[in-house]
């Protein structure tokens, strides 16, 4: 690919405007969410679609989520049933994915969905992301914006130093507030409503808005439960040891609740502090240049589980 040069637009009027135009000609914009930055393409066209596998360097199996400006704007595209209906309902504009039947005749490029027959959709709720989606007026798909198996950005630095010259334009909208990915959900006929990656969205707020228990993919290497979700992940240069209480000299501390430690996720134990600090803390340790990183236990519950989903695939084997 021919090095680009990336322009890295303010999200104000002007900014906006110029994204939509790069978008509407078939370009690669990098937007934020509150979740992390996405790297747009128009999800209607194939070409501007490939773009995004061959800058993020990702396998053209693992399908991307398409960002939308409605509920209506979802059912453009895919069948709601009552579940995925009522799920949307109660938690967009939010770090929430839905995996819903695509329609037949439906816009969205099979290069999207790698072919399946289900699509993945979600309607983000950073103020910057949907005055883009209102600006291109269309449907977006997008990825994080890091090369495939990397960290994911959570600050518009952290796309500049992963994409710079694979990318047109980046929209800095500052840093993202919850900072990890969305959480995503399989409503699918004939299939018990399934939770496919743990994320922004805790699970136990999901079970109590359905009243019934997810089910959980198993997420082995072997059978992963969103194509995407490979076993090593969002992994930093060095190498990663978790669950540490008392870390060996030649490691780095990654720390949680009230221990020494170079870096801390949350010195005061708040969950959701830690997972807005997760990425950027990775991010500042491969800047470090930490060869061996130890991390603090992390508690298994609400987003808890979605930093220790993150964790364990950044101390997989590579
Ligand atoms: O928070 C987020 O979800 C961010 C922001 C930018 O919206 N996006 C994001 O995209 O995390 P990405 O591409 O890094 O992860 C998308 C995940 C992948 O694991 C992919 O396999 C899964 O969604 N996925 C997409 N379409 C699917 C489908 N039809 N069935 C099952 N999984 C699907
Ligand atoms: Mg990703």
């Amino acid at each position: 690919m021919n090095p680009k040069v990336m322009d890295i637009l303010p999200a104000d009027a002007d900014g906006l405007a110029q994204a939509a135009q790069i978008l509407g000609t078939g370009g690669l914009v990098a937007f934020p969410t509150e979740t992390v930055y996405g790297l747009g393409a128009d999800a209607r066209d194939g070409g501007a679609v490939a773009r995004i596998y061959e800058a993020k360097g990702r396998p053209s199996f693992n399908p991307l989520i398409v960002h939308v400006a409605d509920l209506a704007a979802a059912r453009g595209l895919a069948a709601f049933d009552d579940t995925a209906t009522r799920l949307a309902n109660a938690f967009w504009p939010g770090p929430l994915t839905l995996v819903v039947p695509l329609l037949g005749a439906g816009p969205v490029s099979p290069l999207v969905t790698a072919g399946l027959s289900s699509v993945a959709i979600r309607v983000p709720a950073h103020p910057v992301a949907r005055a883009l989606l209102e600006a291109f007026d269309g449907p977006l798909a997008a990825p994080s914006a890091n090369p495939s198996g990397k960290i994911s950005p959570t600050q518009a630095a952290h796309v500049a130093g992963g994409l710079e010259g694979r990318i047109d334009a980046l929209l800095d909208g500052g840093a993202c507030d919850v900072g990890l990915e969305s959480s995503i959900v399989a409503c699918l006929p004939d299939q018990p409503v399934a939770m496919l990656r743990e994320g922004g969205l805790p699970r136990e707020a999901i079970e109590a808005c359905l009243g019934q228990s997810l089910h959980i993919s198993d997420g082995t290497p072997d059978a992963p439960n969103a194509p995407g979700q490979l076993m090593s992940h969002y992994a930093p240069e060095g190498q990663v040891r978790l669950n540490v209480t008392t870390p060996q000299d030649d490691e780095v501390l990654l720390g949680f609740g009230a221990v020494e430690a170079t870096l801390n996720l949350s010195p005061s134990g708040d969950l959701t502090e830690a997972a807005a600090a997760l990425f950027g803390h990775l991010h500042r340790l491969d800047a470090m240049g930490a060869r061996r990183i130890a991390v603090s236990p992390i508690p298994e519950k609400g987003i808890g589980r979605a930093i220790n989903d993150r964790l364990r695939r950044a101390a997989a084997p590579r």
